[in-house]
């Protein structure tokens, strides 16, 4: 399936947000959620289908970490909460969670990196360990949606902010800066 990630609206996000990771919430709750992020650092970015649908999210904001994830390093450019990676079920094993993830782990890097982390549902451990995060601590159980556990990494910052512009090829989709 052909796909692209870019940069989009938080609200552009909340209805996939809302039916795969809290369905047993209203969508104004995921809306919510988002207004407690903190300023114009924000990346919110969505995998969108050629017919424009978005088929999945992430985002990443500045975010205090666990304290005990923070002793662990905090890298130069900050805290960064990593949340609301989802993909559409049904074009789920394609790449899309991947894309979406390396975006926003680049949107990071450009802002001169810093520690990400993120509460990990067991089952995306394995993405995220490909993606360079590593645990941290002992799962837990969120009573609504599961086994989590701490994942995090630092990420360094890009050699030069203002390096041109590139295309990636990811998968069946593309990523574009
Ligand atoms: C976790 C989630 C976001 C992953 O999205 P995804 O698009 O399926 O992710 P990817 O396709 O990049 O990777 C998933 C698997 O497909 C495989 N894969 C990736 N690209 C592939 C391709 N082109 N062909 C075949 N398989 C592929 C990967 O090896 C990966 O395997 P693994 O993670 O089981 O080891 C998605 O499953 C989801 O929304 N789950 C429910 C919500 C959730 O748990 N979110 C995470 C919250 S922390």
């Amino acid at each position: 399936m052909e796909f692209r990630v870019e940069p989009v609206e938080a609200s552009a996000t909340w209805a996939l947000r809302q039916a795969v990771l809290r369905p047993h919430e209203a969508l104004e709750q995921v809306a919510r959620s988002d207004a407690d992020d903190d300023g114009e650092r924000i990346g919110t970015f969505a995998a969108l289908a050629p017919d424009g649908e978005v088929v999945g999210s992430v985002r990443i904001a500045p975010g205090r970490p666990p304290s005990a994830v923070g002793e662990l390093g905090t890298g130069a450019g900050g805290q960064w909460r990593l949340r609301g990676m989802a993909v559409r079920q049904d074009v789920r094993n394609l790449g899309i969670g991947t894309a979406v993830l390396a975006r926003a782990l680049r949107h990071v890097e450009e802002r001169g990196g810093g520690l990400v982390w993120c509460n990990a549902r067991v089952t995306a451990v394995a993405l995220y360990r490909r993606a360079g995060f590593v645990v941290h601590g002992e799962v837990w159980v969120d009573p609504d949606i599961g086994p989590h556990i701490v994942m995090w990494q630092v990420i360094e910052s890009a050699p030069s902010a203002t390096a041109p512009s590139t295309t990636m090829q990811s998968g069946t989709g593309s990523v574009t800066t």
